[in-house]
């Protein structure tokens, strides 16, 4: 008999990836509210252990580990102690992000490139191979990034984190082709799938401001809540889709 009171994510192992920056803290919310159990990962202990005692789940629902993920093989050692722990992760929210820019790209240092490939690219790689083939094998897997609208729409002062989220795009749309074959196949059964923003307002940034502030920002409960629909059943035939989270501010 089902549980009439069991939320859309119940059972759902939703791995969040960057848990505790800006917009991380929403995302375990909304999925949590949702009934998922959440397995946090960040470079920082302190700031997971805070994110855990926030979060105020039963220790068998929430899990955190310190995870380099510029360091593919302790991304891969990250997923394994999850599927030893639960059993299969049904989703990842890839949430790290970073910026550098602001200077045109003639003068605009080159490093900057080799920042943001690592972080935005690299880290978007290690979590896709590793968690690919336990989202494939728990039959409802979602695999989320959040981009930028700079991706398809470059400034001449964003050229380098432009180019890194559309090469983070392109790498989840070809994540999501390889579900479509291997769902086809009837190897397993997951999606990809990226939502756009412009920019994220976390309530901190808001804390104190009037209505008028951030009016083209995406709120991050509402990205929060979008990524938790994507996790759910209702979303199952979405699969390599932008979608896009910007431009219709409700401020
Ligand atoms: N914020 C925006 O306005 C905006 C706009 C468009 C798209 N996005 C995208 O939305 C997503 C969420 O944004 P956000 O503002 O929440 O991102 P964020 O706070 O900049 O980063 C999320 C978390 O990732 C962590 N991280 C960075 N490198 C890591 C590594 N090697 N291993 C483990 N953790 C690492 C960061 O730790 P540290 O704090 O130690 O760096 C941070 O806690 C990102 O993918 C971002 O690119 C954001």
């Amino acid at each position: 008999m089902s549980d009439a009171n069991a939320g859309p994510l119940e059972g759902r192992v939703i791995a969040i990836a960057g848990a505790t920056g800006g917009l991380g803290p929403s995302v375990a919310r909304a999925c949590a509210a949702a009934g998922a159990t959440i397995a946090l990962a960040d470079r920082d202990a302190g700031k997971l252990d805070e994110l855990v005692a926030d979060l105020e789940l039963p220790q068998y629902r929430v899990d955190s580990h310190v995870v380099d993920l510029l360091d593919e093989e302790a991304t891969r050692a990250w997923c394994a102690a999850l599927v030893a722990r639960f059993g299969s992760v049904s989703g990842v929210a890839h949430l790290v992000g970073g910026w550098r820019g602001g200077e045109p790209l003639e003068t605009a240092p080159l490093e900057d490139w080799a920042f943001l490939h690592d972080l935005l690219v690299r880290t978007v790689q290690h979590t896709s191979r590793a968690f690919s083939a336990s989202l494939l094998a728990s039959g409802h897997g979602r695999f989320v990034l959040v981009s930028s609208k700079q991706a398809q729409a470059p400034t001449h002062t964003n050229a380098a984190y432009a180019a890194a989220k559309a090469a983070a795009e392109a790498w989840t749309l070809a994540l999501a082709d390889g579900f479509a074959t291997a769902t086809a196949e009837g190897s397993g059964k997951a999606t990809a799938n990226v939502v756009v923003v412009d920019a994220i307002a976390t309530p901190a940034m808001r804390e104190g401001k009037g209505e008028d502030a951030f009016r083209t920002f995406t709120d991050a409960e509402d990205l929060a809540s979008a990524i938790c629909g994507v996790c759910g059943d209702g979303a199952s035939a979405m699969n390599g889709q932008r979608v896009q989270l910007h431009g219709g501010s409700r401020r």
